[in-house]
């Protein structure tokens, strides 16, 4: 059985002292759990959630990274410098990156592979606009994201990578895809893994759902066959309903 992995990304939201606090509360209220808690927070506030979750079973991602160790790159964070400060996770080839910070499926995998090499666990996003879904190109441009981002990874590596499926329709519009969608999605991403890499490794890969998780529609998808969890946006900025959405409670 796959463990179900629940992951906060809070984009360009909270300061340090709002961290403190959301890290405070939420700590004691998912202590129990049997999941996995993430949260992929702005650089500015990884060395104070760092602090904060030392102890708990909370660990925090970065949303993005240079490909790149070092070097003059004006502005950006390496997988070496977030790793020095023992971040875990980085959300890697978000939609938003892709399409407002022109990220392609051929840096994604620079940074897929720059992630493994500093020792952090990559959360690969992959999605569909909603042309491409009416057109019937889901299957097709989701499974080559996920190609393409994997290309050159290890068995191993493969199966220690988070993907998350989030269409783009779904992200901040409140419309969620309907389970069965998010499920047959989930489960293309997983035959291409099987394909390319074998069954095993396929059967292990945790694969998320993302696009307007919320507390009221978070036990439905992850009652789903292959639906391993989820990359939360809005609601992952709300204590309350962020652990809501760990405890699968409506
Ligand atoms: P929302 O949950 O706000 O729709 O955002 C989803 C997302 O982009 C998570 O990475």
């Amino acid at each position: 059985m796959r463990r179900k992995v629940i992951a906060g990304n809070w984009k360009m939201n909270m300061l340090p002292n709002e961290t403190i606090q959301f890290i405070e509360d939420l700590a004691p209220l998912v202590k129990d759990t049997e999941h996995e808690v993430i949260l992929c927070v702005p650089y500015t506030d990884l060395f104070y959630a760092l602090l904060t979750a030392q102890n708990t079973n909370i660990k925090i991602g970065a949303q993005n990274m240079h490909f790149a160790e070092s070097g003059a790159y004006t502005g950006e964070v390496s997988g070496k410098m977030l790793k020095s400060i023992n971040v875990e996770y980085v959300i890697i080839g978000h939609s938003e990156r892709r399409q407002y910070f022109n990220e392609t499926d051929e840096t994604v995998n620079k940074k897929v592979k720059a992630a493994f090499e500093n020792g952090l666990k990559p959360i690969v996003c992959v999605g569909e606009t909603l042309e491409q879904r009416e057109a019937g190109k889901v299957e097709e441009i989701i499974t080559n994201q996920t190609k393409l981002a994997l290309e050159g990874l290890t068995n191993e590596q493969v199966e220690n990578t988070i993907i998350a499926y989030e269409p783009i329709w779904a992200i901040g519009t409140g419309k969620t895809a309907t389970k069965e969608d998010a499920n047959d999605a989930v489960k293309a991403i997983r035959k291409k893994i099987a394909e390319i890499y074998g069954q095993n490794v396929a059967d292990g890969v945790i694969i998320q759902y993302g696009g307007s998780v919320k507390s009221s529609n978070a036990s439905e998808l992850f009652s789903m066959s292959d639906i391993d969890g989820a990359l939360v946006g809005g609601a992952s900025l709300k204590v309350d309903e962020f652990q809501k959405i760990i405890k699968f409670e409506q």
